[in-house]
C-alpha cells in the first residue's frame, strides 16, 4: 500500500516535472523566430519617391510633408497606419551640402507630435526633439543649412513618452545629404536603381490584422515582431539591372538589433556609416545595426542570379530579446544581361581624426535600468552644458544586462575605443548611433561645432524607443563661451495654427 502510493507519487512528481519541461521547451521555442527559407519574395520593393521640392524667393529649397493617418493592406487585412504624405513611412527627403532647406510639416494626426532630423547637425530649435511639438492641425517649419558630408540620415516623430507609437505606426523616412565635394561619385548613385534606400522594420499583427503594441515575456527590450517589412513592403525582392548595387541600410525598428549577411556567404563593401562615408570601403560578409544606425553598402551581383539578404543572430543580444531570432529580408534578382558598375575606389573620403588630447571635456554617462547616471529623462533639467565649438570625449557605458543603442543630437561623432580597444572598421567613420551590448562601454568623442542656444536642448538617449519613452534619455545645450544655460526650458519652436 505504501509503496503503491510511493509510486503515485514518483509519478506524479515525474508528470508535473515532464510537463514543466515540456513547457519550458515550448517558451523557449516561442523565444526565437525564424523566417529564414519562408519568405516568398513576391512584392516588389516600394522604394520611397523622392519627395518634391521648390526654391523660394529667398533661394532656399522647400519640402512640405503631412503627417497623417491612413490604411495599408500588408496581406492582414486593412491594417491602421501613419505616415507621411502617404499611408506608411515618409518621402525621401534630398539635399545638398550648402543648401538653405526649409520643411513645413503639417500635423493632421488626432495628437501631437514633433518630427527630429536624425543625425543633423543644426540649430536646436530647428531639431524637433520633445521640446518643438507640433499640435494637431498645426504646422512647423524649420530651416537649417545643410553644413555636413554626404550621408544617410533619416527622420523620425521625437514627441515626449510617445516616440516608440508614433514610429511603430508608421511614421519615419530617409533624408540623403549630398556633397558635391566629396566624392562617392564612383559609387552607384541612381535613386531606386543601383541606390537604393532599404528600411527595415520589424511587426506584430493582431489577430485582425493591426500592428501588435505589447512586448513579449522577459523582454525588457521593446515591442519585437516575427514579419519584416522593407519600405513597408512584405516579402519583398528588387530588380537589379546593373552590376554593382548600393543598399542604403537603415534599422527603422524600434527595439530590434540587425545582423545582415548574405545567404551564400558573399562579401560586400561597407562603404559608409551613419554619419558619411569612410575613408576607404571595408569588405565584410556582416553588419550589425541597432535602432537607428545606417550604413551604406555596396553589392556585386552576378547575372540572372538570386541572391537573398538575411539578419543572422546578432551577438551580444540574448534569446529572449531577439538574439537567436534570423530573417530573409530581401531578395535581390539579377537581371539576365547587367549594365557594368565602376569598380568601389580603395578611397572614399577624408575623414579627419579627432584628437582627445583637444578636448575640453570628458563626461561619463552610464547606462542602467531605463536611466542615465541615475536619472530619468526630465524636461527641464539640463544634465550636461556643452562651450560652442569644443570637443569633448564622452565615455558611455552599458552597466547591465540589456543592450542599448546610444545616440547623441546635433553631432556626428567619432568612436576611440571600444571596450578600451581600437574600434573594428565600422566604427570607425561618422556616428550618431552606437549599438552597446551588454557590459559594453565605449569612448566617442565629438565637437560641437556653430550653433549655441541656451534656451533650448538637445538629447542624447538609447534608441530602443521603450527605453527611450521610459525615461533613458538626457538633455544638453550648446552655449557660447561664458553663456549660461537658461531656464526655464519649455516648449519653442515655430508653431502656427493654419
Ligand atoms: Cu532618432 Cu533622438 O532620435
Ligand atoms: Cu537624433
Ligand atoms: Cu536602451
Amino acid at each position: 500500500m505504501v509503496r503503491r502510493l510511493l509510486l503515485g507519487a514518483v509519478a506524479l512528481v515525474l508528470l508535473v516535472c515532464g510537463a514543466g519541461v515540456a513547457a519550458g521547451a515550448w517558451v523557449w521555442d516561442r523565444m526565437s523566430v525564424s523566417t529564414v527559407g519562408r519568405v516568398e519574395f513576391t512584392n516588389p520593393l516600394a522604394i520611397p519617391p523622392l519627395a518634391p521640392s521648390r526654391i523660394d524667393g529667398e533661394g532656399r529649397r522647400v519640402f512640405d510633408l503631412r503627417a497623417q493617418a491612413g490604411t495599408r493592406d500588408f496581406g492582414r487585412g486593412r491594417t491602421v497606419t501613419w505616415g507621411f504624405n502617404g499611408d506608411y513611412l515618409g518621402p525621401t527627403l534630398r539635399a545638398r551640402r550648402g543648401e538653405q532647406v526649409v520643411v513645413n510639416v503639417h500635423n493632421a494626426l488626432g495628437e501631437a507630435t514633433t518630427v527630429h532630423w536624425h543625425g543633423m547637425h543644426l540649430p536646436a530649435r530647428m531639431d524637433g526633439n520633445p521640446h518643438q511639438p507640433i499640435r494637431p492641425g498645426s504646422t512647423w517649419s524649420p530651416t537649417w543649412r545643410v553644413n555636413q558630408p554626404a550621408a544617410t540620415l533619416w527622420y523620425h516623430p521625437h514627441p515626449h513618452g510617445q516616440t516608440e507609437k508614433h514610429v511603430y505606426r508608421g511614421l519615419a523616412g530617409m533624408f540623403i545629404l549630398d556633397d558635391p565635394a566629396t566624392g562617392g561619385r564612383d559609387l552607384p548613385h541612381e535613386y531606386g536603381v543601383d541606390d537604393v534606400p532599404v528600411i527595415v522594420q520589424d511587426k506584430r499583427f493582431t489577430r485582425d490584422g493591426q500592428f501588435a503594441a505589447s512586448r513579449r515575456f522577459f523582454n525588457d527590450l521593446g515591442i519585437l515582431g516575427d514579419t519584416l517589412l522593407v519600405n513597408g513592403t512584405v516579402g519583398p525582392y528588387l530588380d537589379v539591372r546593373t552590376e554593382r548595387i548600393r543598399l542604403r541600410l537603415l534599422n527603422g525598428s524600434t527595439a530590434r538589433v540587425y545582423n545582415f549577411g548574405f545567404a551564400d556567404g558573399r562579401p560586400f563593401a561597407l562603404v559608409g556609416t551613419d554619419g558619411g562615408l569612410l575613408a576607404a570601403p571595408h569588405t565584410t560578409g556582416r553588419v550589425t545595426l541597432a535602432p537607428g544606425e545606417r550604413a551604406e553598402i555596396v553589392v556585386t551581383v552576378r547575372p540572372g542570379e538570386r541572391a537573398v539578404l538575411r539578419s543572422y543572430p546578432p551577438a551580444g543580444v540574448d534569446r529572449f530579446v531577439g538574439g537567436s531570432d534570423e530573417f530573409d529580408v530581401l531578395q535581390l534578382r539579377a537581371a539576365d544581361r547587367l549594365d557594368a558598375s565602376p569598380p568601389v575606389p580603395d578611397r572614399l573620403v577624408d575623414v579627419p581624426r579627432l584628437d582627445p588630447a583637444d578636448a575640453a571635456q570628458t563626461r561619463t554617462f552610464r547606462l542602467s535600468g531605463h536611466q542615465i547616471n541615475g536619472e530619468s529623462m526630465d524636461m527641464g533639467r539640463i544634465d550636461a552644458v556643452v562651450t560652442r565649438d569644443t570637443v569633448e570625449v564622452w565615455d558611455v557605458a552599458n552597466m547591465h544586462g540589456t543592450p542599448h543603442s546610444f545616440h547623441v543630437h546635433d553631432v556626428q561623432f567619432q568612436v576611440l575605443r571600444v571596450d578600451g580597444r581600437e574600434p573594428p572598421p565600422q566604427l570607425r567613420g561618422w556616428k550618431d548611433t552606437v549599438f552597446l551590448p551588454p557590459g559594453t562601454s565605449m569612448r566617442i568623442i565629438a565637437r560641437f561645432a556653430d550653433y549655441a542656444d541656451p534656451a533650448t536642448p538637445y538629447m542624447y538617449h538609447c534608441h530602443m524607443l521603450y527605453h527611450e519613452d521610459n525615461g533613458m534619455m538626457g538633455q544638453f545645450v550648446v552655449v557660447a563661451p561664458g553663456q549660461r544655460p537658461q531656464p526655464p526650458f519649455g516648449s519653442s519652436g515655430h508653431d502656427h495654427h493654419d
